[in-house]
Parts: structure tokens; sequence; C-alpha cells
């Protein structure tokens, strides 16, 4: 029994297990389809995060500018976090307000998919 869970384990490692998220997943709020970093998410890190992370000096040392940095950040949970502090906590990002709830909504979605590129 358990070899055959440590084969399906494997065999999964093996194939990458790779999402393919065409659905809607949630409300009709918020009804994206495309929970990819590519360009959902890249988008909404251009438009309100890389101004201040990137470069050689990024804020906080984090750069936002490659899928492989937003995706750590994204799976450790700092960048969720700062995301949904209400827009007076002094560690909300961004730091001059706060996302609409919709794109928030997506980017926890993304990270709950285990951040998929494509
Ligand atoms: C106007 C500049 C600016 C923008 C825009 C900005 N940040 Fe920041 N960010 C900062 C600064 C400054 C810090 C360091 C804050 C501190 O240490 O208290 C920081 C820190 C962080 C941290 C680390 C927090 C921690 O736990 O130490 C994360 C994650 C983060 N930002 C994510 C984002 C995201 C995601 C966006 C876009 C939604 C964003 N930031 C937009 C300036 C900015």
């Amino acid at each position: 029994m358990m070899r055959c869970i440590v084969f399906i384990f494997t065999a999964c490692l093996a194939v990458g297990c790779h999402y393919h998220v065409e659905e809607t997943l949630y409300g009709s709020d918020c009804p994206q389809t495309n929970l990819v970093y590519e360009p959902a998410v890249r988008n909404l890190m251009e438009t309100h995060c890389t101004g201040c992370h990137s470069g050689a000096f990024p804020e906080s040392g984090l750069d936002l500018t490659s899928y492989s940095s937003v995706r750590q950040a994204a799976l450790e949970g700092s960048l969720i976090e700062v995301l949904s502090l209400p827009s007076g906590n002094s560690r909300s990002m961004p730091p001059n307000g706060t996302l609409d709830s919709c794109s928030i909504v997506l980017i926890e979605k993304w990270a709950d998919l285990g951040a998929p590129e494509f």
C-alpha cells in the first residue's frame, strides 16, 4: 500500500502534475479564469509593485519582476499577507492603498494552486 502511494507520488513528480485551470473557481463577482502567472499575475505586479520592487536595490530586498521571485514570495506567504492587510497597516502593500478585492483573490487562488507559470 505504502509503496503504491510512493509510486503515484513519484510518477506525479515525473510528469510535473501541471495544473490547467480553465473553469471559473469562484463567484461571479470575480470571474477570472486565468489563474496563471503569464500574464495575469505579472501584469498586476508590473502595475502595482515593481515600481519599488525592482532594480539594483529593490525595497525590502524583494524583486517582483521575475516569475521565480514572485512565486517564491507567494508560496512562502509574505506576499499574500501584505496584500490582505488593511490599507492603514504600515506593512500593507502597495503602501499607498490596497489592490481591488478581485485582484487579491486572483493572487490568493493562484498561490493556492501552487503558483503555476502558464
Ligand atoms: C511605493 C513603493 C512600494 C510599492 C509600490 C510596493 N511596495 Fe512592497 N515594500 C515597500 C517597502 C518600503 C517595503 C518595506 C516595508 C517594511 O520593511 O516595513 C516593502 C515590503 C514588501 C514586502 C515584505 C514585507 C515583509 O514581510 O517584510 C512584500 C512581500 C511586499 N513589499 C510586497 C509588495 C507587493 C506585492 C506590492 C504590489 C501589490 C508592493 N509590495 C508594492 C515599498 C513598496
